[in-house]
């Protein structure tokens, strides 16, 4: 299957996000909705929840990085209509593994991220414990360039299993590094919202995904 492009919307306000995928119908041209971090700092679980009252049947993806305490937080954010939400790879194995039981409960997905130290071991545990997506991710503090080493890295991610997405500063002229690769989504947030006409930036996304998958 072809990846699927997702919006990330690390925004400060609940309207800031709806105000930018209404725009122009920015929504129709994405397949998935990511409440990003920041704007589930700004607005809590009202923020999917407000997303997925607009937008009944579009994926969505609630990025709180739970590093702990993910059956409470986990559950407001299933709760709230999430179909994905995010884990930390620093967390506890435990916390991983209660991440993975909560989402069969809902019927649902845990994503880990992949910031700083982990290794393949580790990922094979959280396949084992019940997890079947992984972010790779290059943080938007040390904005890295993209690598044959990341590649070869996704790879081995996906020989254990997992459903990869990948993100971090992306643009349309970057998805070609990954042509073949079975990526599930590409995750897209400032490329598209800070765009002077975000449609087009989004279309131009999905003729890279096109002319590479
Ligand atoms: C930051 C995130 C972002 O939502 C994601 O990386 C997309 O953002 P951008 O395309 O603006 O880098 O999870 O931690």
């Amino acid at each position: 299957m072809k990846p699927k492009l997702q919006i990330a919307l690390d925004v400060v306000s609940i309207k800031e996000a709806q105000d930018i995928l209404s725009l122009n119908n920015l929504v129709d041209e994405v397949d998935i909705i990511e409440a990003g971090t920041v704007l589930l700092a700004a607005e809590g679980a009202s923020a999917p929840r407000r997303l997925r009252e607009t937008y009944p049947t579009k994926m969505l993806v609630a990025d709180f990085k739970i590093a702990d305490a993910v059956n409470t937080i986990g559950w407001m954010l299933f709760d709230a209509g999430a179909n994905l939400i995010t884990v930390i790879a620093a967390a506890d194995l435990a916390t991983v593994k209660i991440a993975g039981q909560l989402a069969k409960k809902y019927n649902q997905h845990i994503q880990i991220e992949l910031y700083g130290r982990w290794d393949f071991d580790l990922a094979k545990e959280w396949f084992k414990g019940g997890v079947d997506h992984v972010i790779y991710h290059h943080s938007r503090d040390a904005s890295q360039a993209w690598t044959v080493s990341d590649i070869e890295k996704i790879k081995g991610l996906i020989g254990i299993g997992f459903h990869v997405s990948v993100t971090g500063g992306l643009k349309p002229e970057d998805i070609e590094m990954f042509r073949g690769l079975e990526i599930f989504s590409f995750i897209v947030g400032r490329s598209l919202y800070e765009a002077k006409d975000p449609v087009e930036v989004a279309r131009a996304f999905k003729q890279s995904i096109d002319a590479s998958f």
